[in-house]
């Protein structure tokens, strides 16, 4: 079970987590429908709480439409029968409905529909601008979410790819005209990717209690230490990961190497337990394919490094960043 002291809180929503975030781009795609469900359930008795999702899952699959991760998430809630034990996040912006995409507040209005029909239910807990969207008014898509938060169909709101500066006039905005707000922010970090987060970003984040729950927490699978070399990069995540194979992916590797042997735990562990020490972070996200990866995921939630650790782990992440 979940201590009361393992769980954070998104922003300054209602919605609490422990420090780990099913990622579910790959229902539907890289995990089928029975290892979906497998995953889903190990999750949930594991401690888990918020299950990662976007209509536009898993679009860029051969003969894929979009939608696949949300139906496969319905059907298990339907499977399961207790909708509210959970919480869920999906988003809105990336999947074309009738050649429209973005955040114009009539696609978000057709968009929230589908998603709600995929997934079955009533209501979405937190409800993500997928990314931004210029050609857009912020004050237009902040009164379409607002809209929707009041008309109870979404819980929450956040955003997701945002910098800094569009996610500072969107939230003041939205303060100003006192609507529903962005909570959370979902953008990429991890050991290997730090600059859609570090700066401007986390500053605003911190200083306005926004959550943020970044993705590729394990790089794609990189940081759980199973592609060292060229012949382990294979299948669906081969360009994912390949990119890691050289420059600072192997000097992380040892460094997470050494961490996970100290406290006898896995580099995924490690990897996802040195974001969520990082300040501003709600949860990180990262999905599995399977019930081993994903106990072995919920190893992160209760996992605490040293002030060493931290320290030996984000060296070796920034020794090759030139100023
Ligand atoms: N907002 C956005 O724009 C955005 C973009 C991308 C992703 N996301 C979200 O973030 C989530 C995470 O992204 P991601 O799944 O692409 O990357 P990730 O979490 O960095 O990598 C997860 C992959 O690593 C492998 N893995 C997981 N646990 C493992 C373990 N214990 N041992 C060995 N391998 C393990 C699995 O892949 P294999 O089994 O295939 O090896 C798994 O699918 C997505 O599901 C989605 O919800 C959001």
């Amino acid at each position: 079970m979940t201590a009361p002291s393992d769980l954070r809180r998104i922003g300054r929503s209602e919605l609490v987590t422990p420090p780990l975030i099913l990622g579910g781009n790959v229902f539907g795609w890289t995990a089928d429908r029975n290892a979906s469900f497998a995953v889903l359930d190990a999750f949930v008795a594991g401690g888990g709480k918020v299950i990662d999702t976007a209509d536009v899952y898993s679009a860029w699959v051969d003969g894929h439409k979009g939608g696949e991760s949300e139906t496969v998430i319905g059907e298990w809630l339907r499977q399961r029968g207790k909708r509210d034990d959970v919480i869920i996040t999906t988003k809105v912006g990336m999947l074309p409905i009738d050649g429209v995409q973005g955040l114009d507040p009539a696609h978000i209005a057709r968009a929230v529909e589908g998603s709600l029909k995929r997934l079955g239910t009533d209501y979405i807990d937190l409800y993500l601008a997928h990314r931004d969207d210029a050609d857009t008014d912020q004050n237009d898509v902040a009164e379409a979410f607002d809209r929707l938060v009041k008309d109870g169909k979404v819980r929450t709101i956040g955003a997701s790819n945002f910098d800094a500066g569009r996610l500072a006039s969107a939230v003041e905005g939205q303060e100003g005209e006192g609507q529903a707000r962005y909570q959370a922010l979902q953008n990429q970090y991890n050991l290997l990717e730090r600059h859609e987060y570090e700066g401007a970003v986390q500053d605003y984040c911190v200083a306005h209690d926004i959550g943020m729950t970044p993705y590729y927490g394990l790089a794609s699978g990189y940081l759980t230490g199973k592609y060292r070399k060229p012949e382990d990069a294979k299948g669906a995540r081969a360009g994912a990961v390949g990119k890691y194979l050289d420059g600072d992916g192997p000097r992380v590797l040892a460094a997470l190497d050494a961490v996970a042997a100290a406290h006898q735990a896995s580099l995924a562990q490690v990897a996802l337990a040195w974001i969520a020490a990082q300040p501003g972070i709600a949860a990180p996200i990262a999905s599995a394919t399977s019930v081993k990866q994903v106990e072995d995921l919920l190893g992160a939630i209760h996992l605490q490094l040293t002030s060493e650790d931290l320290s030996r782990l984000d060296k070796a992440s920034k020794a090759g960043v030139t100023a």
